[in-house]
């Protein structure tokens, strides 16, 4: 089977990207290359830095490398945590404590958010793609839900459950990571025949 290395660590991201790739290729993960050293997501965006993982993963491993870099941006927060997501506390729970917290006086019309994802896929000849995915929603006044990761438990949907409160196969249809990889899906499925 064709392999495909996905540059991330996040057991999160890459539950849900194999449930998604539904075991059309191999996926290696950088655990499978230790002498990698750690790329600095010091980009400005979702896509500046999803293309600079993928682009030294496939440099390195001479494999197709696909890599995703998403967040939440939070509108009475002028779009924070954004591209510092995953540094804007040290674990999920103090992140969701902070955020709560910073939102304590916010009523629930202007808790409005959005979950950002970009995805880039390199391959090792230098031809690279990277696509972007959207999810609208506001964040709740509490913790609610216990599937997903990340954010999920506080990001309510239009339709009044959070992230945490869906299923995999829910979350996978409306969230900005299935949305991205909708767009990715036919250059993916081109690397089986490659
Ligand atoms: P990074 O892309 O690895 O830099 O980190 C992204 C940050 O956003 C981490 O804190 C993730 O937990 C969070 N995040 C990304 N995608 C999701 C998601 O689908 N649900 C909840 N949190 C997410």
């Amino acid at each position: 089977m064709k392999k495909l290395v996905f540059a991330t660590t996040n057991a999160g991201k890459r539950f849900e990207l194999m449930a998604l790739l539904e075991g059309a290729l191999e996926v290696v993960g950088p655990e499978a290359f230790p002498d990698i050293p750690e790329v600095v997501e010091d980009a400005e965006s979702f896509a500046g830095n999803a293309l600079k993982k993928a682009r030294v993963f496939a440099e390195a491993t001479g494999l197709p490398a696909l890599a995703d870099d998403s967040g939440l941006c939070v509108d009475a927060l002028d779009g924070r945590p954004g591209v510092h997501s995953a540094r804007y506390a040290p674990t999920d729970a103090a992140r969701i404590i902070k955020l709560l917290a910073e939102l304590q006086a916010v009523p629930r019309e202007r808790r409005t958010a959005r979950f950002k994802c970009a995805l880039a896929l390199v391959k090792p000849d230098g031809w690279e793609r990277s696509v972007q995915g959207l999810c609208e929603g506001r964040i709740a006044i509490a913790a609610r839900g216990q599937n997903g990761f990340g954010y999920d438990p506080i990001f309510e949907l239009p339709e009044g459950r959070t992230m945490a409160e869906l299923t995999r196969e829910e979350k996978a249809k409306v969230s900005h990571r299935g949305q991205a990889f909708a767009r990715l899906r036919p250059a993916l499925l081109d690397l089986v025949k490659d």
